[in-house]
């Protein structure tokens, strides 16, 4: 059985999905468990890009030891600088450099000629052999460059020092037959292509990501790249875990393994799900919540007789239906420590009290506190930045009839630590908090989205809010839970609002990067 490689990018191209702003707690909670999952590549972010993704990038470099830790670069030396300073403590530093190779780049965006382009994607890489042990070069647009142009490219870049060469179907516009043929092509025809690991990298327009990455295997590739639930610019990218399992269930086909620990994918997929407020789909290969659900009268009956009639993967093997065992009311911090290690999370002595007090209240409220509503808490408190200053909800009633306005009065406190306190009214139970709350906040703050969804079942869930805002022009996620729909509303509201106030915080009190 041949070996593939997963190189992750959940972190730097998923969060380029339109909508997704992680702050650095987040990232490095989903670092931690994508190294957990076994990832032996994971792309932490574009050091570059901005001193918030700088910091992430480096405190992910510092923490991850079982997972080598990249960051992108574009082919400038500025960037490769400060992808160095973000990535040279990591355990294996690593770069990714790119530059784009197909005509219609070239000409229009870098506006450069072929021979610049090569001269250029040289003299790069040099430099940044100079300090990266391990750099991967990218042929941006790869699918829709001249396949001579891309063989004489990756022989040079291979001689200035390349380890790994990745061939992106950036546009997701590509064939599995092409992709597969592209990836024969460059091994037969560039010399020192056994120099290298082969990397595929694909995006999923015409939903084809997953099947291009498949057939890049079966034809030389010896890398994947993708992201958790497929999220990133776009349609997305292939989707790691459905690669991951696919080569598993079809063993016989593809005869090629990967490191993955399989029944952490479900962790680790309601974790980006989470974290990012996209929600995966019901439907979803793996992880989608119907993937394992069987509803005709004749698929029950087969089921019930024998498993394999319907079901080619088992909830178990990706790490769904473990132990589910409830705590509640009489369950004591002994019970509850217990639960919280067995579920993987390891907090500090602080973050412990948090989350007890947290289930202690939960359980005032609800009969049985399940694992999913632990999750919920658990990665609530182990990321919030209690810390900061930020806005937090203090109290709130709302006065709702069908025949009168709705109308909120709030409590709060500011990141100067003052106690605030106004009423408002809007169309609607939810308007009207959130009327209130940014006549509080005093910023411009406009609503583009709002999705509510309980957590688990039962008519005791917890409620989850997820919205996205912009406050003065920036756009911002934010999540809220709370026993409550009117409470996770105003949580997913501050939350927002308080990210965008801790990234000026930010930007106020650094200076930018070396
Ligand atoms: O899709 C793409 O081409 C990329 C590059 C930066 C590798 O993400
Ligand atoms: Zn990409």
């Amino acid at each position: 059985m041949a070996h593939v490689k997963v190189f992750d990018t959940t972190l730097r191209d998923g969060e380029q999905s339109p909508g997704v702003n992680l702050n650095k707690l987040e990232k490095l909670e989903i670092a931690k468990q994508l190294e957990k999952l076994g990832v032996d590549i994971m792309e932490a972010g574009f050091p570059a890009s901005s001193q918030n993704e700088f910091e992430s990038v480096q405190e992910i470099a510092r923490t991850v030891k079982n997972s080598s830790v990249t960051g992108l670069a574009r082919a400038k030396k500025s960037d490769i600088d400060t992808a160095w300073e973000a990535l040279k403590d990591a355990s294996e530093p690593r770069l990714h450099v790119f530059l784009a190779t197909s005509p219609i780049h070239m000409t229009h965006k870098l506006k450069k000629t072929p021979d610049e382009v090569i001269e250029t994607a040289v003299a790069m890489v040099e430099y940044a052999r100079e300090r990266f042990p391990q750099v991967e070069w990218s042929a941006e647009d790869a699918c829709r460059s001249d396949k001579e142009f891309l063989v004489r490219i990756i022989e040079k870049v291979i001689d200035a020092g390349a380890t790994v060469v990745n061939l992106p179907d950036t546009v997701g516009y590509t064939t599995p037959y092409e992709y597969g043929e592209l990836f024969r092509y460059v091994k037969e025809n560039v010399p020192n292509i056994d120099r290298v690991s082969l990397s595929c990298h694909c995006h999923d327009d015409l939903g084809m990501a997953v099947a291009n990455s498949l057939a890049a295997i079966e034809n030389g590739a010896t890398q994947i790249e993708g992201t958790i639930n497929g999220i990133g610019e776009r349609a997305g990218n292939a989707s790691i875990e459905e690669i991951a399992v696919a080569l598993q269930i079809r063993n016989n086909f593809y005869e090629h393994s990967t490191n993955l620990v399989l029944n952490e994918i479900k962790r680790t997929s309601d974790l980006v799900s989470k974290f990012t407020g996209m929600v995966v789909p019901g439907n979803k290969a793996i992880v989608g919540k119907n993937a394992f659900a069987h509803e005709s009268g004749i698929h029950q009956d087969g089921m019930m007789k024998n498993a394999s009639t319907y079901e080619i993967i088992t909830p178990e093997m990706v790490g769904i239906g473990a132990s589910n065992m409830v705590l509640g009311k009489h369950s004591g911090r002994h019970a509850f420590e217990d639960k919280v290690k067995s579920l993987g999370y390891d907090l500090s002595e602080e973050k412990l009290k948090d989350a007890f007090k947290a289930f202690k209240s939960l359980t005032d409220r609800k009969k049985d506190v399940t694992d999913e509503d632990l999750f919920t808490i658990l990665t609530d408190v182990q990321t919030d930045s209690s810390d900061a200053a930020k806005y937090k909800l203090e109290a709130f009633q709302v006065q709702y009839s069908s025949a009168n306005i709705p109308t909120a009065t709030v409590a709060m406190t500011t990141p100067e630590y003052t106690r605030v306190e106004t009423a408002g009214t809007g169309q609607g139970s939810v308007e009207a908090i959130y009327n209130t709350l940014e006549a509080l906040i005093h910023e411009d703050i406009h609503l583009e989205d709002y999705r509510l969804s309980s957590v688990g079942e039962g008519r005791d869930a917890l409620a989850e809010v997820h919205v996205r805002l912009t406050v003065n022009g920036t756009a911002a996620s934010g999540r809220g839970a709370a026993q409550d729909v009117l409470e996770a509303s105003a949580n997913a509201f501050l939350n927002a609002v308080n990210r965008v106030i801790l990234n000026q915080q930010l930007l106020n009190k650094q200076s930018a990067p070396v």
